[in-house]
């Protein structure tokens, strides 16, 4: 759907900084058209340059050439304008010369605008515009925007690094979006904004918290998913897991191992949690015995030394007797190939973080890997990107500009085998502990609720040969059916937003849900997860429930979500 007559630029002048949207509310008037002109000598802001990209029809396409990052043409948009913000900022600090980013929006009609705004997070090391997940929010109304992170680059790759590439990666290039998006969507349609939201996971979960502590006027309500917060010890934590699987080749795991491995969890964890359900639902009190499937025999068994590099992902990794970082949870193993790599082709995230972000020395092999590495992370702190800030987070709680405090509806798969779910519960424990005069488990379910999803990955999905209930209109959930195979569902499915059959339903649905939350004070309680067939019928749904409450069964059709509540 794209229009060469639109595209056109607009470099606005000028150097007036407005630091938010709440201080300069425009007159209301009617909304501009979606032309360069309407972007031109208008909005006051150094360094800003705008482009009108393109103007989508209803259930028309977009996808941006040339973007590394996310390269996938996304569908079935509604009616709306596609904006490119480029940004320079040459006095940003703290590492100059400059920051330089771009931001896409989805500026949706004015009759369809819902009069907010939202941030949509990026994934892994990805340097460009995440429009496949900006494809959702639009459909609530949102004018919806993104950052591309200041480079160029495909999700694994971590070779852009340079220091102010860092910084724009780490949290500048999100702020200075949210500032300048905020401003431009005001002006676009002539209205102030009533409400900010922010979604994101994994990278984008850490995005969204760091700038919640970086300005806690940022967004109203955020929706985090198994956030990659821990920058300086997740990374060391997945390049020492790779290393164990690395430097003991008896002792490595192939798919026929971790296959066995998934089945075992299943049949010694499953029914531990109460309820024999294809479900483990509490992997952390499951007394796994990998003795049970330590053997000589391949077919059904591990050696001794694959034990071991089992038993070393699942435990905590700990430095002179200091945690690093959890381990990985009983049930995330089909996960755990994504970080192992090999030899020959160390692909993916595996010690490029050393090598190029930590030590700056191309020759860095897998070898030299030692545990040094944490505290030389620590010390780097690259880009400044990790959202440990704790303390910060109050502010977000009690500000008093906008309409309410900030909430927070923060989620975690607990098959998630990329990033340790118990890296959530950490977080929320400190956050808890951090929160001054609000550090109670009360006071922090009034603003601040984290989702345990059991057997669900990493964002989303589950292992298909369990089916555990995962959808519920997480970050990029809607995205991820109509983009990846899944259960071998092909064409893609869903309506690329919200839950099928429950659209914009606050029961099934957690961003509607976290709207009620934040606009009508309507706290969430639950929302109910499903699990779909290959043809896209519902397999089974069932809720999910905040901390510390888990999903508990009462009476009935055990794959209902009625015959569960919270407690
Ligand atoms: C540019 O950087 C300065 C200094 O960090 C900051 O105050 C300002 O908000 C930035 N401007 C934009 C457009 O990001
Ligand atoms: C979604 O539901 C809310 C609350 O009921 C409503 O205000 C809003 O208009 C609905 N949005 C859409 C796109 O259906
Ligand atoms: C990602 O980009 C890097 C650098 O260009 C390239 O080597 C690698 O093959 C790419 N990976 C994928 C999965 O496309
Ligand atoms: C790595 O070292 C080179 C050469 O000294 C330097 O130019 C570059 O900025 C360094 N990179 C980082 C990320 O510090
Ligand atoms: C890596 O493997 C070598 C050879 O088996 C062994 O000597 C060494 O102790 C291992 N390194 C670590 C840190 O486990
Ligand atoms: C979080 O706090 C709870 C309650 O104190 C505790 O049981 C749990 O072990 C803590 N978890 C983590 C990961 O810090
Ligand atoms: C749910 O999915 C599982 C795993 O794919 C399958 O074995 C089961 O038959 C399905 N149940 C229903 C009710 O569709």
């Amino acid at each position: 759907m794209f229009s060469p007559a639109l595209r056109a630029t607009a470099t606005t002048l000028l150097a007036l900084f407005v630091s938010g949207v709440h201080s300069a509310p425009p007159q209301t008037r009617a909304a501009l058209s979606c032309t360069s002109s309407s972007f031109t000598n208008v909005v006051t802001l150094p360094g800003v340059t705008v482009t009108i990209e393109s103007a989508v029809t209803k259930s028309g396409t977009y996808q941006e050439s040339g973007n590394l990052g996310f390269p996938q043409q996304i569908d079935l948009l509604p009616s709306l304008c596609v904006v490119i913000v480029k940004v320079t900022n040459t006095s940003d600090v703290p590492i100059k010369p400059q920051s330089s980013y771009r931001f896409g929006m989805f500026l949706p009609t004015a009759a369809k605008w819902n009069n907010k705004i939202m941030t949509v997070g990026s994934a892994s090391f990805a340097g460009g515009i995440n429009w496949p997940d900006m494809g959702e929010p639009v459909h609530y109304g949102f004018a919806t925007i993104s950052t591309d992170n200041g480079h160029s680059s495909n999700g694994s790759d971590l070779s852009w690094v340079t220091p102010a590439r860092l910084y724009d990666w780490g949290y500048r290039a999100v702020h200075g979006s949210v500032v300048v998006g905020k401003l431009l969507t005001a002006h676009y349609y002539g209205k102030d904004i009533t409400y900010s939201y922010y979604s994101g996971c994994s990278t984008g979960g850490r995005q969204g918290l760091r700038e919640i502590q970086n300005d806690a006027n940022a967004f109203d309500g955020a929706l985090i998913g198994a956030p990659a917060w821990d920058t300086v010890h997740l990374m060391p934590w997945i390049s020492k897991m790779a290393y164990y699987q690395l430097n003991n080749t008896n002792g490595r795991l192939g798919t026929d191992q971790l296959n066995i491995l998934v089945s075992e969890v299943l049949s010694q964890c499953d029914f531990q949690d109460g309820q024999t359900d294809r479900v483990v639902s509490k992997p952390e009190q499951c007394n796994f015995d990998i003795s049970q499937i330590t053997c000589s025999d391949p077919s059904r068994c591990l050696s001794s030394a694959q034990a071991q590099t089992a038993m070393h992902i699942w435990g905590d990794y700990t430095v002179n007797g200091r945690l690093a970082s959890h381990g990985f949870t009983i049930g995330s193993e089909d996960q755990w190939p994504v970080y192992f790599g090999d030899d020959s082709t160390l692909t993916g995230f595996d010690f490029s973080y050393e090598r190029l972000w930590i030590n700056n020395n191309s020759a860095y092999k897998w070898q030299d890997y030692t545990d040094q590495a944490v505290s030389d992370s620590e010390t780097v702190n690259p880009g400044q990107a990790t959202a440990n800030r704790f303390a910060d987070m109050s502010s977000y709680r009690t500000r008093s500009v906008g309409k309410k405090g900030g909430k927070i509806l923060m989620y975690h798969g607990l098959a998630d085998g990329l990033i340790p779910p118990k890296a959530s519960l950490q977080f929320y424990n400190q956050t808890m502990a951090a929160t001054s005069g609000a550090d109670t488990l009360d006071d922090m379910r009034a603003w601040f609720r984290y989702f345990e999803v059991p057997g669900m990955q990493h964002c989303f999905f589950t292992n298909a040969r369990f089916n555990a209930p995962w959808y519920f209109a997480g970050s990029g959930q809607a995205t991820q059916l109509r983009l990846l195979p899944y259960l071998g569902i092909r064409p893609a499915r869903g309506d690329g937003w919200s839950v099928p059959n429950h659209l914009n339903d606050s029961s099934y649905d957690a961003l509607a849900a976290l709207m009620q939350w934040v606009e009508n004070d309507k706290p969430v309680e639950k929302v109910i997860a499903t699990a779909f067939n290959a043809d896209f019928t519902v397999n089974r749904t069932r809720p999910i429930c905040p901390y510390p409450q888990v999903a508990t069964y009462g009476s009935g059709n055990i794959n209902d979500a009625a015959s569960w509540r919270c407690a």
